[in-house]
This record gives structure tokens, C-alpha cells and sequence, in this order.
């Protein structure tokens, strides 16, 4: 089976990780601080948190915002269910605005007619590492006085006009999944260039307390500490800090070798008239985090069915958020509010990509997708 993505790992990953089984720390050690800075010089931000999953990352930077029981954050339902979830983690209500169809994100136009004197903030995604229009966004926020979270677990090494994302909401979340553009087998972080957000995140990210294990250590360290805020156990080890410090450095080769294969996907099926192939709007670099199609006047389930039969492992992102059953028994969300979402979700499917995949890989995948039309 061809999978839809996965990682790239190298020996010198696997020397990396090695040494910090040998070394005197497994967890809150040197590794986590300089993956921490690694991360800020990569992205071009002042303050980074890496933590256990982007899903650890998304309720630190949801609950560093401190917005009161009950509050009305706006968001997209086509994503995987962290997203929204984090908003229930905190107490907060999720409100879901429509998509567009080209990108897949986020429509800044439903956004403005979601708000009510209860929202506080917009969690956007960056769908497949397509940034969102931002400029939007942030003119509707600025507007309504909102703050803005970047659910940025597809697009870390994307950019908008010429900016790496992380630099554009109040915060931004990464992923470090091994689907992900990187990898720390699970693995998360939270960006931001606002001191008192990055402080808050730390604290919830470990158990609220004041000082690290690495603070309290050595002769002239004492033993006092003090827990500030009711915080989780979300921190990142340091087998997991040294593998993305070595990822970090082939990312930019990752994001090239992606796009070198969503432009031979682009090419191959220009001519297959039931597949519409993804776009990239102006001042994008996109980071193909996944490459997914729209199929057109054939069934995607019976497709869907013949490729995963032919050893291709296609997949379907995402069920919009509000057709799960949690969803259904806790909100009254109505399908017809989300036009867009609903005509995508019953056409789109995933085609593999990841940085390791052949054009020979590519040419197998493109063939069995065009022996659909004979079936
Ligand atoms: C958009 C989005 N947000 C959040 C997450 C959660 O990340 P993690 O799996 O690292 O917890 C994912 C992971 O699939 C995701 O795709």
C-alpha cells in the first residue's frame, strides 16, 4: 500500500536520538531549550512551546487566551476534530463558519456573519498547508476586536507573501505527527511573539508550575516552586526535541520535494475530466502537508473503494466536524448552513504525498486513477 503520507527518517535522526539516551536527560533537559530556539530562528518568531501532540498545543494556546466560560470562538469544520475540540476543553463554544472550495479554508465572508457579542477570537487552519487569506481575517478581527489562532499543524515552512507562517495570528499551533511536515513521533508547539502568551502556555503545558525540573537543579538551585494555574502534564521529552531538531534541518528539502510532486500530480491529471486538481493563489508557498483532488460526476466511496483495492492508500480529509456523534448530541449544527463544506466533503479525496514517495510512486497512483474510467 501506497500510504497517503509518512515520515522521512534518516540516520542521522536516529544518531540524534541516540545520544540523548545516553545522556543524563530523557525529558526537560538542553534539548527541549534548544528546540524551543531552533524552532523561533526557522519560523522568524520570538517565543516557541513544544509539547507532547499539536492537540496539547492547541488547548495551551486556547487556554493562554483566559476568554470566559462560555465564549464564542469561530472556526472551520473541515479539519480534524482537535481543532474544535480544544474550544470544548476550555468551555468555550465552537461556531463554524463555511470553507471556500478552492483552498479548502476557511471563508472570511461567513466569518463576519458568525459574530455575535459573545465571540472572541477566530482559530483558523491552514488546510493541506495552504494558508488561509489572512489579510481578511485579520481585517475582520481588527474590525470586531478579536484575537486570532492559527491552527498551522499542515503548514509549518509555508508562507504568505514572503512571511513564514507562525509570524500572523496572536498564536500558531504545529503538529509534529509523523505525517506531519516534521516529525517527533507525537509531538506539538505553540508560537507566538507576545511574552505573556508564551509564559501562559508554558505554565498549562506543565501543571502550572513556576519553575522547570531543569530551574530547580544544581548547587545553587533551591527547591521552591510555586503552580500558578491548573496545567496538564504536556511536555515534550528530550528523545522527542533532539529527533525535530534534526528534522528541522531537512525541512525545506521536505517542502520542495512535495511540491515537486503536487506539480507532476497537476500535470499528469490535467487532462482526467472527473478530477479537479488543487490551486495555489498568488503570494502562496504552499506545504502540500496533503494533496487532495475534487471528483466530478463519478461516485467518490465506489473510487475510493478501487484505489484502496489497488494498493492505493487514498483517504478522506476531513468529516466536517459537526457530523460527529458528539457533535450531534451536544450542538444543533444544520448541514444546510455549510453548503460548501457539505458539496466538498462528498467529492474530495486524499492522494499520497510525502517527500520520500518516487515519480515512479506518482505515475502508479495517476495510472490507477485513470483505469477508473474503463472500470
Ligand atoms: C488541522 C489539525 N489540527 C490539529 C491536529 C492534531 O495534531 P496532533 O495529532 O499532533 O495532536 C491535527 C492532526 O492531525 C490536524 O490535522
Amino acid at each position: 500500500m501506497i500510504s497517503y503520507g509518512r515520515q522521512w527518517i534518516d540516520e542521522e535522526d536516529k544518531e540524534e536520538v541516540m545520544k540523548v539516551l545516553d545522556s543524563d536527560w530523557l525529558t526537560t533537559g538542553p534539548k527541549i531549550r534548544e528546540f524551543e530556539s531552533t524552532l523561533c530562528k526557522y519560523v522568524g518568531c520570538k517565543y516557541s512551546v513544544v509539547l507532547n501532540s499539536g492537540t496539547s498545543a492547541l488547548d495551551v494556546a486556547v487556554g493562554a487566551l483566559d476568554f470566559p466560560e462560555r465564549s464564542e470562538v469561530i472556526t472551520t469544520p473541515f479539519t480534524f476534530a482537535a481543532t474544535s475540540n480544544s474550544l470544548l476543553y476550555n468551555h468555550l463554544k465552537p461556531v463554524f463558519a463555511d470553507i471556500q472550495k478552492d483552498t479548502r479554508n476557511i471563508d472570511p465572508e461567513d466569518i463576519r456573519r458568525k459574530i455575535t457579542p459573545k465571540t472572541k477570537a477566530i482559530s483558523y487552519v491552514d488546510y493541506a498547508g495552504h494558508p488561509c487569506g489572512i489579510k481578511e481575517i485579520t481585517e475582520v478581527a481588527e474590525e470586531h476586536g478579536l484575537y486570532l489562532i492559527e491552527d498551522a499543524c499542515h503548514s509549518l515552512g509555508a508562507s504568505y507573501h514572503g512571511k513564514k507562517i507562525g509570524n500572523f495570528a496572536d498564536i500558531t499551533v504545529f503538529s509534529f505527527h509523523p505525517v506531519k511536515p516534521i516529525t517527533t513521533g507525537e509531538g506539538g508547539a505553540v508560537v507566538t511573539n507576545d511574552p505573556e502568551l508564551a509564559e501562559r502556555a508554558r505554565l498549562l503545558s506543565n501543571h502550572g508550575i513556576d519553575k522547570s525540573a531543569d530551574e530547580r537543579y544544581g548547587p545553587d538551585a533551591g527547591w521552591a516552586y510555586d503552580m500558578k494555574m491548573l496545567g496538564r502534564n504536556y511536555r515534550m521529552t528530550d528523545i522527542q526535541a533532539a529527533l525535530g531538531i534534526s528534522q528541522l534541518k531537512k525541512l525545506d528539502m521536505f517542502i520542495e520535494r512535495r511540491q515537486e510532486i503536487a506539480e507532476l500530480y497537476n500535470e499528469l491529471l490535467k487532462d482526467c475530466e472527473f478530477v479537479e486538481t488543487p490551486i495555489t493563489k498568488d503570494g502562496i508557498k504552499h506545504g502540500w502537508h496533503i494533496y487532495t483532488v475534487l471528483l466530478k460526476n463519478i461516485n467518490r466511496d465506489k473510487f475510493f473503494t478501487h484505489m484502496r483495492k489497488s494498493g492505493i492508500g487514498v483517504n478522506v480529509h476531513y468529516i466536517p466536524i459537526y457530523h460527529f456523534s458528539y457533535y450531534r448530541k451536544h450542538f444543533s449544527f444544520d448541514e444546510k448552513d455549510f453548503p460548501v463544506t457539505e458539496d466538498v466533503f462528498r467529492r474530495i479525496i486524499t492522494l499520497p504525498i510525502y517527500p520520500k514517495m518516487s515519480d515512479k510512486d506518482v505515475d502508479l497512483v495517476v495510472k490507477t486513477i485513470k483505469e477508473y474510467a474503463s472500470i
